[in-house]
């Protein structure tokens, strides 16, 4: 049997490394997306390892450190494909920009597996696979990167069990996304906030709250489709991504250039320590606010993204 998952990146759009910690966070499915063809092959034939190709690194076996499973087998194997697999996952989402490229790869994967092999999809052992694949790229991933890509839309997310979609006018949205070219490492961001909290809990607390309090504010401005707010909220949340450590001096320089040359606002988005930037504009001014940033900075690509709301999609493939 042959099947064929489908699965979106994603932006988080305010919250991240809060949401570590409980606080909740919204983020939403892009219009770029990761796909994963998946042969469970004829056992007679084939009964060895897992052959898994990917358009970016080619057979992963070949990139594994020594003694290590690679997490795309890992996937495989949870799913109950430990031998006799083919796959092969191509994607349009850049890796290490923060835009959720390992996750919806792993859930693309694990939807396809999953309906190769009991020509059905079982959401929670899909979910289950995805996600600890998750830790493998992030160390200690809150999985709002893989409920998003699972969903799709726009989602206020509490937990892997608690999160709803916001239904509003978000789909008009677009954002300019700006990839600085500068890796970054979600797990030595995400240990390095952990640390500060724990060194400086009392004002750290009171710095969690406010990106509580953002949260709850945000989600009005989005429901009454207040964009200027929802762009100061972006330049607030930023502020306390510097405060916790995360942002870095390219990020805060882009962002001072898109606010100076009309956008609404701006923020580094997921991990940080590098990655990408993402800025609100108004349609008329996006060309603007993109000449502006390319002009002064020698970014490795922009790309203008908006909602994608389909989350995971899985068929069968002849
Ligand atoms: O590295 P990214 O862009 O996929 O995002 C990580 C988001 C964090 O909040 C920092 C970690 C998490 O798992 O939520």
């Amino acid at each position: 049997m042959k099947a064929i998952g489908d699965a979106p990146g994603k932006i988080i759009l305010l919250g991240e490394h809060f949401v570590v910690k409980g606080i909740p966070a919204i983020a939403f499915s892009i219009n770029l997306r990761a796909n994963a063809e998946v042969k469970v092959l004829n056992s007679g034939r084939h009964n060895g390892k897992p052959k898994v190709y990917t358009d970016l690194y080619g057979r992963v076996e070949k990139c594994l450190s020594r003694g290590k499973i690679h997490p795309y087998c890992t996937v495989l194997k949870l799913i109950g494909l430990a031998k006799g697999v083919m796959a092969r996952i191509r994607s349009r989402i850049p890796p290490c920009a923060g835009l959720g490229s390992s996750s919806a790869t792993s859930l693309a994967l694990a939807g396809a597996a999953c309906y190769a092999r009991m020509g059905r999809i079982d959401k929670e052992l899909v979910l289950k696979a995805a996600l600890e694949a998750d830790k493998y790229f992030h160390g200690k991933p809150s999985g709002i990167d893989t409920i998003t890509s699972l969903v799709g839309g726009f989602i206020l997310f509490r937990g892997i069990n608690d999160y709803e979609k916001l239904n509003s006018g978000s789909t008009e949205l677009r954002f300019i996304v700006v990839d600085t070219g500068l890796p970054k490492k979600t797990s030595k961001a995400v240990m390095k906030v952990l640390s500060l909290y724990n060194r400086r809990k009392r004002i750290m607390s009171k710095v969690y709250e406010a990106a509580r309090e953002l949260i709850d504010e945000a989600v009005h401005a989005i429901k009454r489709r207040d964009y200027a707010s929802l762009g100061e909220l972006m330049l607030v949340n930023q502020g306390l991504l510097n405060t916790i450590g995360v942002s870095f001096p390219e990020a805060e320089s882009i962002i001072a250039t898109a606010v100076n040359s009309g956008a609404l606002g701006a923020k580094i988005t997921g991990a940080g320590l590098g990655g990408s930037v993402i800025i609100l504009a108004e349609e008329e001014k996006i060309n603007r606010v993109v000449e502006a940033v390319r002009s002064r900075f020698s970014i490795k690509s922009y790309y203008v993204v908006k909602t994608d709301p389909r989350g995971l999609t899985v068929k069968a493939r002849d």
